[in-house]
């Protein structure tokens, strides 16, 4: 068991049975214990977790509709108000059993009632495990805006047990891949080296890895908790990434990390056309995303309705775009104002790319 301790909250790598998990539970015996899922992770995850924990079978399920659009304020409203019918409390735990989706909204969901529940987080995606479940960033999505509305709040714990990545289906990996490849591509470059030879789905299991890519999440968000500086740094690729994931929503979702990946690829092409990153580097990164993301052939509309959300997106301020740049695979810089035709260019870029890969 590994355990990494981040601004008062520990993560803890390993089977759940060897962590601290039983004792929180038992802290809270004689609290009400609320465990939050989607579909998903209600049918393939919560049985894991009652059989090895049957004190949790007194535990209120708490069942959200899957998928990013759900991460939306109706779906909340409804949840507080079952939470008001049960009377819970600030004294009461809730566990969010899920990927991104469950734990950023239970983290918030949690952290808005009566001013704050305890909450922990149990990653059931390895996008959850590697980014979503750490760094304490909660919140939920205001119409084709990511996270528009949410609260910075670390859980009580985030316990990372990788038996879960048993039932994933296989795209789900790359989900998580694409943050992996932006921590390697923002800090560390061997990682980067270790994770483009990824082949088999073992490799995804990998514990020395999954622990090295949380280390570099909590190095950065610890010192930086309130994104005034270093912390832009993990928004690599998201610029690009969450106005792609934006846009799509209503019409034909695409995932966050297909999107990130997308969004790696545009921004590394800027990185490379303001001579910051040297064309062969630009050209692995390249390789690597565009073999293992679908790229898109966007149309000039679409590029249109992306610049305009990116205006709106929270990372900018004052009718200005900013975003993290690379100069180096393993080196990156933030804070870096785009211009409109950077950003043109890079989507035609990637539509060029997608023409001449098919
Ligand atoms: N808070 C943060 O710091 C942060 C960082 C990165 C991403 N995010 C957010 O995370 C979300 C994406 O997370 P995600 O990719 O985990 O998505 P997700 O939670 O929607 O999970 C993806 C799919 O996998 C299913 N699933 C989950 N666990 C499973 C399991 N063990 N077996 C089978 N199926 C399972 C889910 O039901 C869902 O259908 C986005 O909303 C994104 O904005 C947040």
């Amino acid at each position: 068991m590994t355990s990494i301790s981040s601004l008062g909250s520990v993560i803890e790598i390993g089977t759940l049975n060897t962590s601290s998990f039983p004792s929180i539970i038992n802290a809270y015996s004689k609290a009400n214990i609320i465990i939050v899922v989607d579909e998903n992770t209600h049918d393939l995850c919560l049985e894991y977790l009652i059989t090895n924990f049957p004190d949790l079978e007194r535990a209120e399920i708490i069942l959200l509709p899957n998928g990013e659009e759900n991460k939306v304020m109706e779906v909340c409203m409804q949840v507080w108000n079952a939470f008001s019918e049960y009377g819970f409390g600030r004294g009461d735990l809730v566990i969010n059993l899920g990927g991104g989706m469950v734990s950023d909204m239970g983290g918030f969901l949690a952290s808005v009632f009566k001013r704050g529940m305890n909450f922990i987080n149990v990653p059931t995606t390895l996008l959850g495990m590697v980014d979503a479940a750490i760094g304490g960033k909660n919140g939920i999505d205001l119409g084709p805006y990511k996270n528009q509305l949410g609260t910075i709040n670390n859980p009580k714990g985030v316990f990372v047990d990788t038996s879960f990545l048993n039932t994933l289906p296989e795209k789900e990996f790359y989900n998580g891949y694409a943050e992996m490849l932006k921590y390697g591509l923002i800090k560390d470059t061997s990682l980067f080296e270790v994770l483009k030879d990824f082949k088999k789905e073992a490799d995804f299991h990998r514990l020395d890895i999954i622990e090295r890519c949380i280390r570099i999440k909590v190095a950065i968000s610890d010192n930086d908790p309130y994104e005034k500086g270093e912390r832009k740094l993990l928004n690599f690729g998201h610029t690009i990434g969450h106005a792609i994931e934006g846009y799509f929503l209503a019409k034909n979702p695409v995932d966050h990390g297909y999107a990130v990946g997308l969004g790696m690829c545009a921004e590394a092409y800027i990185s490379m056309l303001r001579g910051l990153l040297s064309k062969d580097s630009f050209q692995r990164i390249q390789a690597l995303l565009a073999k293992t993301y679908p790229i898109i052939n966007f149309s000039n509309q679409d590029i249109d309705g992306m610049i305009a959300l990116m205006y709106n997106d929270k990372k900018n301020e004052s009718g200005k775009i900013y975003s993290v740049l690379l100069s180096d695979i393993g080196a990156a810089t933030y804070h870096n104002e785009l211009s409109e035709k950077e950003i043109f260019d890079s989507f035609h870029h990637l539509s060029m790319l997608s023409t001449s890969l098919n």
